[in-house]
């Protein structure tokens, strides 16, 4: 399936799988587990976790009880939102690498540029020391790719100003754009106007919702735990029109 092996490259020449598998919200142990190994068994070879989710444990143990080799899969997990100083960074990854187990990660995002219980305040400061720290462990090859998640063009603008390297994920200016909760965590599967989008496709809401982004070049990161749906999400290899692009546009900018 094309659009699970295709690849993006991130703006230091790493090819990072077009399709990666979601697991935010999926608890720690079977049901991560399960969904994971679904996942690659369906072909995926990206899968997105974070110390957040509680599940990198899991997570590594599927990929590692998979036998795909390790290079074969792109693995994200991500730094703490509350995290925004020097200590807590480094901490923060070996507690990720240790539950992960799985060697080098191949992206290591800032979760937010804002605690979760803080939105919206100013850690312009604490994010440029953290970000200080990937560069480390990038330049020390623990990690293949760095960015960061929730940035705002100013967050992105604060850090790049005050920092060497430019974060390889997140939005604007070559870096490369990902789009977690793609179904908007399941409420755009009952749109009516997507699904007479996707009935002219004889494809679901899902699919046209996944393929509408990966057309946007943007990488989506549908989470399932259900088997069927974890293949139907990866189903993708159909095109839909430039109108019908700009009809999920106008979807877009009216707030849905
Ligand atoms: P489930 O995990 O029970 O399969 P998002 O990727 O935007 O976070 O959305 C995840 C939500 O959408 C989950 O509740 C998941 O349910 C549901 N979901 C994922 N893929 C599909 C699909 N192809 N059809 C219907 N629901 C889906």
């Amino acid at each position: 399936m094309p659009a699970l092996t295709d690849t993006f490259t991130l703006s230091n020449d790493v090819t990072i799988p077009k399709i990666g598998f979601g697991t935010w919200q999926i608890p720690d142990g079977p049901e991560t587990y399960d969904s994971v190994r679904a996942a690659l068994d369906a072909g995926y070879r990206h899968i997105d976790t974070a110390r957040a989710y509680g599940n990198e444990a899991s997570v590594g143990r599927a990929v590692r009880d998979s036998g795909i080799p390790r290079e074969e899969i792109f693995i994200t997990t991500k730094c703490p939102a509350e995290v925004k100083d020097a200590a807590g960074a480094r901490h923060a990854f070996e507690r990720s690498t240790a539950k992960l187990d799985l060697g080098t990660v191949d992206l290591y995002l800032i979760h937010a540029p804002w605690p979760w219980n803080a939105i919206g305040s100013d850690h312009r400061a604490g994010n440029i020391e953290v970000w200080k720290v990937f560069e480390e462990l990038y330049e020390a090859g623990r990690t293949r790719s760095i960015g960061v998640s929730n940035f705002d063009v100013d967050d992105l603008e604060s850090l790049t100003a005050a920092t060497s390297v430019v974060p390889h994920a997140n939005q604007d200016r070559g870096i490369l754009v990902e789009g977690y909760s793609p179904l908007a965590t399941g409420r755009l599967l009952g749109d009516r106007d997507i699904a007479a989008i996707a009935e002219k496709y004889g494809r679901s809401v899902a699919q046209v919702s996944i393929r509408y982004l990966l057309q946007k070049d943007v990488l989506p990161l549908p989470k399932s735990t259900t088997p069927s749906r974890i293949v139907e999400n990866a189903d993708v290899d159909f095109e839909l029109t430039p109108e019908d692009v700009s009809a999920l546009d106008a979807l877009n900018s009216g707030g849905h």
